[in-house]
């Protein structure tokens, strides 16, 4: 069965994504619904390689308007490592790993970069990319946030974005600068 209506969609698996997500698009009248759904996608490493076959996915099941996303970390001393394997050395390794990886590195510097589609027809679709430069931390530091949050200080700041509530890494984060230019647009052409 499709799903149809007049708002726009967020297909992701990943609520706190969903709520920082909603969060800046409220700022813009727009109502996002959480779509909870698995989406293929394929191994790749280009963010908008991974976004563009997350759109061919979910399109078969999810009516449009709708978004799909994706993030990498790149952390410079690693050559960009994990970048768009983020995910997968989370799960299989986790955080103390790779602070131990860097326990001798002085070059701490790391960005966030999220890509994000607005499908916003069977035919068009348009690319986001949101980008957050900062420092890995000495150690874990935070529990709110996400993921790696709790090592990630974004540049100008003294603390993680484990260490800020929503709002405030809403301010500072890719995701935020992503979402913030989809509202922009979305606003800009009613499109909603
Ligand atoms: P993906 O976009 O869901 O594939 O995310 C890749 C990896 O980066 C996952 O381990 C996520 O938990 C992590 N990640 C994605 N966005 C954020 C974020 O805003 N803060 C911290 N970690 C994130």
């Amino acid at each position: 069965m499709r799903r149809g209506g007049d708002v726009v969609r967020f297909v992701t698996n990943n609520e706190h994504k969903y709520k920082e997500a909603s969060d800046i698009l409220g700022a813009y009248n727009i109502k996002l619904e959480w779509v909870p759904l698995p989406v293929d996608e394929i191994q790749s490493e280009y963010l908008e390689d991974i976004v563009v076959s997350k759109v061919v996915s979910a399109i078969e099941v999810v009516d449009p308007p709708f978004i799909v996303e994706d993030t990498g970390l790149f952390i410079h001393a690693l050559n960009g490592f994990p970048g768009v394997y983020a995910s997968y050395v989370y799960k299989k390794l986790g955080l103390p790993s790779i602070l131990k990886l860097l326990e001798k590195t002085r070059n701490r510097k790391a960005c966030f970069i999220a890509v994000g589609a607005l499908v916003i027809d069977s035919h068009i679709f348009k690319i986001f990319r949101g980008e957050v430069y900062g420092e890995i931390a000495r150690e874990m530091r935070g529990s709110q946030g996400f993921g790696y949050d709790p090592i990630f200080i974004p540049e100008g700041y003294d603390k993680t974005m484990a260490e800020m509530d929503r709002e405030e890494k809403n301010r500072v984060s890719h995701r935020g600068r992503l979402f913030t230019q989809i509202g922009e647009y979305l606003a800009g052409k009613n499109i909603v």
